[in-house]
């Protein structure tokens, strides 16, 4: 992929008017690709409630946009009661846009907005064979805990810090700043005292 084309991708947090956005990405991907994003055979009806249910239920979703365009998904859902530390992840790259990045540039979004809000563990499903999605979490091994089995990976985040508070407010300014960016999921206020900085994930 040409660097100009890379340098003009946006990544913010999907915001409700997404949705159709949201829509059109999960249905572009092939057989095999929704597999191994949901674990199991995803045919379109089940993808247009699913987009429709993950706007209206209290996921963050970052969204690596080209233009209006949604090329890149990445989700994070607090699993069980509200004050819950466990969350779900879950990512998704446009076919013609994999292997540049822009699934590991969403992973670091994601587990910043978990550390942020207090999620300590983070499951993912990812399938034995699924060798890009284990690449990519490998490369966060040396600053969090992952760790893989036959068909899910936990991920230990770390706590938050200020820098990490920081940056993710920063990030949001900036998509406001651009016409983008409530962040219409806020239910999780910090829960926990904040850390002095201990990772290099930010
Ligand atoms: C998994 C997925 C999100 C990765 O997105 P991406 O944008 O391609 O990710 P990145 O480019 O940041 O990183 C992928 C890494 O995997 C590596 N990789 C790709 N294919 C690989 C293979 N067959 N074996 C080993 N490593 C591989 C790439 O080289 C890259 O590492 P590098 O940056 O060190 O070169 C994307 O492949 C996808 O959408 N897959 C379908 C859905 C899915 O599997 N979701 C995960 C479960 S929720």
């Amino acid at each position: 992929m040409p660097k100009t084309e890379l340098d003009r991708i946006a990544y913010r947090k999907l915001l409700p008017t997404d949705h159709p956005a949201f829509e059109a990405h999960l249905l572009a991907l092939d057989p095999e690709s929704r597999r191994a994003r949901f674990g199991m055979a995803a045919n379109d009806t089940f993808l247009e409630q699913y987009a429709t249910r993950c706007i209206t239920l209290n996921a963050i979703i970052h969204g690596a946009f080209l233009d209006n365009r949604m090329i890149g998904a990445a989700e994070l859902r607090p699993l069980g009661e509200l004050f819950t530390a466990e969350a779900e992840i879950a990512f998704s790259v446009e076919a013609d846009w994999r292997n540049c990045g822009i699934g590991t540039a969403l992973f670091a979004r994601t587990l910043r907005s978990a550390r942020n809000r207090s999620f300590v563990r983070l499951y993912m499903s990812c399938l034995r064979h699924n060798a890009p999605m284990r690449a990519l979490a490998r490369k966060f091994a040396a600053e969090i805990l992952v760790e893989l089995d036959e068909s899910v990976a936990l991920v230990e985040a770390p706590r938050r810090t200020i820098i990490s508070l920081l940056r993710e407010a920063i990030d949001d300014a900036a998509a406001r700043s651009s016409g983008h960016g409530w962040e219409w999921s806020r239910l999780w206020l910090p829960r926990r005292p904040v850390a002095r900085p201990v990772s290099r994930v930010g």
